[in-house]
Order: C-alpha cells, then structure tokens, then sequence
C-alpha cells in the first residue's frame, strides 16, 4: 500500500510520472489540459515525453537520491510502463502515494501470476503451464497440445519473449530462443479477433469502460485498432464486465487495458483473456480524437481523485500505428479530410518501434 492520497489534487498540483515515452507524453498532455504539472523521471535522456513537462528527473529507476527528490517535487505518481522495478515502487509508495497501487505490478508483471489471477475469478484464459526448466516442456505439451506459444514469464512485449511452437518445431530450440528463462506454455487459440476493453476506475470504485475496441496485429505488434469492435452487444457487454471485475478485484485507481480473444465456441463465442496492461494502452489512442473524454484524461482524473467522465465516442474510428520508417508516411495524412496525426517526437527511427500513430474518424453510419 502506498501513502494515502489526498481526496481530491487541485488543478496546481503535481503529478509525477515513471517512464517517459509515448505514454508518458500523452499522459502529461492530458494533464496540461486540466491545468495540473507534470514531472517525468525516466533514465532515457531523449525521452518523448521530457519534450512536454514542467520538469524532468533523467535518472535510473534505482538512485535513491533522485527517487526521493522526484517524490519531494509531486503530489502523487503514477507510471505508463509496467515493469517498473518492485524496488522502485516500494520506495516512492513510502514517500507519495502510488496509483495504480504498486501491488498490481506483481501480478501483471508476471504472465503466470497474471493468468493464475484471472483464471481465479473464474474468467477464461487459454489453456497455460507453468515451465521453469525445458524438462517440463514435453509433459507441458502433451496437456495444451500444438501449436503452442512459449512465452516468458517477465518482461515480453511487442511480441517480444514468445515463440510459437508449431508441428515440427523443436520445443528446446524454442526454449532456447526465448533465453531459457521461466516461461509458461500456452495453448494456441484460433481466434476470431482480438479485442481490447481500456477501463477507468475512480477511487470511489465506479468504472467507466470506452467502447470495445478490435485490434489488428503485424508481427505481434499492434498495428490497427477500431472502434467499435464488430462484435454483438452480448459480447461487448460482457468483455465490460470482464474488465470491470479485474478492475474491481485489484481495487484498481487509474485506466486499465485487458486484451481478449473472441473464440468461436460451438454456435457462439468466447472470451478469453489474454493479458492486462496496468496502464493507459495503444489500443486507447483513439480515444483522443474520437471520444468526448480520452482515455489519457480519464487515468489523470482517477489518479487526481476527480470524478470520471462518461466517455462518447465521435463517430467509427480507426487508429494507425506508424511503425519505423511508416512515420514518414504522416505527410500524406496530414490534410486528409477527418484524419488525426499524432507524432512521438523520437529521435531513433528503429524497425517496429512505435513512431506516431493516424486516427482516421468517419460519422456513424
Ligand atoms: N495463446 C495465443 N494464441 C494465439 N495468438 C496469441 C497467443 N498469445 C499471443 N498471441 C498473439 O501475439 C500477440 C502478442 O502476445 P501478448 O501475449 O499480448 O504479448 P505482448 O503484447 O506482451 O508482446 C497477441 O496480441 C496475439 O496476436
Ligand atoms: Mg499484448
């Protein structure tokens, strides 16, 4: 637990934020709107978003010295990347409060953690087991079958840290290649779509999700999101309701991402969680040009100890992630009619890094 925040932050206050990139940037952003300061610790110098605050703490998650000046300098912290060492956490919860609560990285910092966690509150994941050495892969095999995706317990993303293990495919030389590191095994689901639910929860517990969105990915790495997801109200309704009991079990302040898999199920469907982002999400930008609150906003709020908005969408959007060298793609965007062109201000163009991204928004039909 961290220190108790005050009920309600004024609009003078100062909000501190671990991580500085895209995230933190459009956090910062959405805070500058309602007036509040934002203070950035992040070790990287050419972090995005020093580019957009007050002030800035370039600092290694570990130096005391600059932790504890960070925490004198704000009022409460919050962080735009989950892997925020526990370290860190314990020792900035001691000095201002922590929201989300630092408990919550635990668990979604650990895949088998995070899977055990859902599967406890009996919501649907794929089949999974828990390998800590290779010895366990073939047994681990035999129960979820192939193809298998072997995943790293800790510190995957983008794809990252996964190898799908097809027929044919020898399960050491998949080992091998996620670094022989504690993983879990995962049955492979042939999934329909896959779909993202951003959630807000205020400290009052009330929640306000924005509308389903359905995500595309290339190479593992989300390249298209729409809202909203073309799936039935049953089955929107009910990822609500998924999200929203995760972000009630964890007594959850801030905006939280839970990304699903649509199955087919018999003559239905089934949702199957697939991870949970402690954190604003990719699959949120949208969010910003086409929704009445975005989901940047909503995290701000939360943690400022504000009331929610009830977000409305605008209209049928679809959000693009320019990824490398896709960023120089943006002119084109820029006097397209209804198009919105977000650019991360980065320096390094690198191969799937996350550069800027397009929000194209067509009326309703
Ligand atoms: N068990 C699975 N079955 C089918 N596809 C999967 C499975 N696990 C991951 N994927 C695909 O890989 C993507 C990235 O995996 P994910 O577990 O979300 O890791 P991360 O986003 O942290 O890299 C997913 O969005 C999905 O497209
Ligand atoms: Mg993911």
């Amino acid at each position: 637990m961290s220190a108790t925040p005050p009920a309600t932050l004024g609009p003078d206050a100062t909000i501190g934020i671990l991580g500085g990139g895209q995230l933190g940037r459009m956090l910062a952003l959405a805070a500058a709107r309602l007036g509040l300061k934002c203070h950035v610790l992040c070790p990287d110098p050419l972090s995005s978003a020093f580019d957009v605050v007050r002030r800035v703490t370039e600092a290694d998650y570990s130096d005391h010295a600059a932790l504890d000046r960070f925490a004198a300098d704000v009022d409460v912290i919050t962080y735009e990347f989950e892997n925020v060492p526990a370290e860190t956490a314990l020792f900035l919860a001691a000095r201002k409060p922590v929201l989300p609560d630092p408990g919550v990285l635990a668990t979604t910092q650990d895949r088998l953690a995070e899977k055990a966690f859902v599967t406890g509150l009996d919501i649907g994941t794929a089949g999974f087991v828990a390998i800590a050495a290779s010895g366990d892969l073939a047994a681990a095999l035999d129960v979820v079958g192939r193809p298998a995706v072997l995943k790293t317990r800790r510190f995957g993303y983008d794809g990252k840290g996964q190898v799908t293990i097809r027929d044919g495919v020898d399960p050491l030389a998949a080992w091998n290649a996620i670094g022989g590191q504690p993983a879990i095994l995962e049955a492979f689901v042939p999934f329909e779509r896959e779909i993202s639910v951003i959630a807000a929860r205020e400290r009052g517990g009330a929640v306000a999700c924005f509308d389903v969105t359905e995500n595309e990915h290339r190479d593992h790495i989300l390249k298209t999101s729409r809202a909203p997801a073309a799936i039935s109200p049953a089955i929107a309704d009910e990822a609500e309701r998924i999200a929203t009991r995760i972000a009630d079990a964890f007594d959850y302040v801030g905006v939280l991402a839970v990304e699903m898999f649509v199955a087919k199920d018999g003559a239905g469907h089934a949702l199957l969680v697939n991870e949970i982002a402690p954190r604003v999400h990719n699959s949120g930008h949208w969010t910003i040009d086409a929704a009445s609150v975005s989901q940047f906003e909503q995290h701000i709020r939360a943690i400022a100890g504000w009331p929610l908005a009830r977000p409305i969408r605008r209209g049928r959007v679809t959000m693009t992630n320019l990824l490398g060298a896709e960023i120089e793609t943006y002119r084109a965007a820029l006097d397209e009619p209804g198009t919105a062109v977000h650019l991360y201000g980065k320096a390094g163009v690198r191969e799937g890094r996350k550069m800027g991204h397009v929000t194209r928004v067509l009326p309703e039909r």
